[in-house]
């Protein structure tokens, strides 16, 4: 298991640039199902997600050639409607996979993905909508195992705003017969993204980009090109970074419209933000001043940046008070924080974090992605040598993030054991 040897590295300078979005990337290799026909991608990040998926569509008999940056996906060949639990518990967005095939092959089989070390996560929702469209659903053996002659378009209200579960419906809807109203609808932009490139594939979507999704389903979708959109969240973890180094660094092949909290937040930290159409550029002197945060669906603050901001919160000036609305058990960072010197207390799902604390390496580990990337920021501007151990976490969604920080300046080495 790999890990990172990270030291007191302060203020970077440089260009960082962006890859595209691990959250926009896996539901679009996904929508590949729908067509026999090829979807060429570009701008896919190098990802342990990315190759978890291509290898389970591999399994499948899909044929996916995946080189630098791009991917060939063609699905003419199916040999199979699987999804098996060896897969699926690596990376939970493979139920992303239940709503095409069901839509373009009437059945399938998917482990269901079970709890992770953010929560539950259940996948009610996503089945409730299917079984709306007309599926047959029963868990057996751990397995979703769904069947329908053919989706037929449906009013859907989902209870809770979930983002695989709107792509899922989304992806399902495209080719059934009739018209699906999908309401309530995630609006994060990889469902957009998402929802742009199954137009390129001639899906019928009105709504996009809203809470609303009309979807008039069609016979067939065909090949496209798409580019997937920048990651706004590895964007946001190296805005948090320049901000906690007091760096001043610029980001490239980034979407700053997509970031719109993030940016606010980190403006109200004392940061200068400074953006055009595809950079974002962060100067910051001095300490930050400590945010509140209260996680919640796009255009909200995103969950996926609460922990990257405790870590700020740490080293910041005054105290601040971190509410996580989206996922029950995400303050897994919290007690590796507090072994480099953090202040922080926990009520359910409220942190109060006092700030103004002198950080010091340690060894730390966090069982999760976001986790991960907190701690490798709390390294940066920790007195010694901070050593993250299970990087494997942070694989699974940041490319290469040592070789980005080292790029402006940091000192950070990667060990394989
Ligand atoms: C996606 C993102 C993840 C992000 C999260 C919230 C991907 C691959 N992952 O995860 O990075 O942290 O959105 O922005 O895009 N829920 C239910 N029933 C369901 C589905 C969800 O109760 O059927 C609940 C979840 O437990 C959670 C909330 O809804 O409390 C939101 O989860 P959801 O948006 O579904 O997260 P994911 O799509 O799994």
């Amino acid at each position: 298991m790999d890990k990172l040897i990270v030291q007191k590295s302060m203020g970077l300078k440089g260009e960082i640039n962006i890859s595209g979005a691990k959250n926009a990337a896996l539901p679009i290799i996904c929508a590949s199902i729908l067509s026999a026909e090829t979807l060429e991608l570009s701008n896919v990040p190098h990802l342990r997600d990315i190759k978890t998926l291509s290898e389970l569509l591999r399994l499948m008999g899909i044929d996916v050639e995946l080189s630098t940056g791009n991917m060939k996906i063609t699905a003419n060949n199916m040999t199979n409607c699987i999804a098996p639990y060896d897969l699926v518990k690596q990376m939970r967005a493979s139920i992303l996979v239940l709503g095409p095939l069901l839509a373009r092959f009437g059945h399938a089989e998917v482990s269901l993905p079970g709890g992770c070390a953010i929560g539950a996560r259940p996948v009610d929702i996503h089945l409730k909508g299917l079984e709306q469209m007309g599926a047959h659903i029963e868990i057996e053996n751990g397995y979703i195992k769904a069947k329908v002659d053919k989706l037929k378009g449906a009013r859907i209200v989902m209870d809770v705003v979930t983002v695989t579960g709107t792509e899922n419906l989304l992806m399902a809807a495209t080719l059934a017969d009739g018209t699906t109203v999908l309401e309530n609808c995630a609006r994060e932009p990889e469902v957009t993204d998402l929802a742009e490139c199954l137009v390129k594939m001639g899906a019928q979507i009105e709504g996009i980009g809203t809470d609303t999704l009309t979807i008039h389903g069609v016979a067939k979708l065909h090949g496209a090109k798409h580019s997937v959109i920048a990651d706004r969240i590895e964007a946001g973890t190296y805005v948090v970074a320049a901000v906690m180094v007091q760096g001043d660094i610029t980001l490239t092949n980034v979407r700053p419209d997509t970031m719109g909290s993030i940016l606010d937040k980190v403006t109200s930290a004392g940061a200068k933000v400074t953006v055009t159409e595809s950079t974002i550029h962060i100067l910051m002197n001095g300490k930050p001043n400590a945010v509140d945060i209260n996680t919640s669906p796009y255009p909200g603050f995103p969950t996926d940046m609460q922990a990257q901001f405790m870590a700020m919160n740490c080293i910041a000036d005054g105290t601040s008070v971190i509410a996580e609305n989206i996922f029950e058990n995400r303050f897994m960072h919290v007690p590796e924080l507090c072994r480099m010197g953090a202040d922080i207390d926990i009520d359910g799902n409220v942190a109060v974090v006092r700030g103004g604390q002198f950080l010091t390496g340690a060894s730390v580990m966090a069982t999760d992605l976001r986790a991960s990337a907190s701690l490798v920021l709390a390294g940066l501007v920790a007195d010694g040598e901070t050593i993250v151990d299970r990087v494997y976490h942070l694989d699974r969604g940041y490319e290469s993030m040592e070789n980005k920080l080292n790029k402006v300046g940091a000192n950070i080495q990667r060990i394989s054991e």
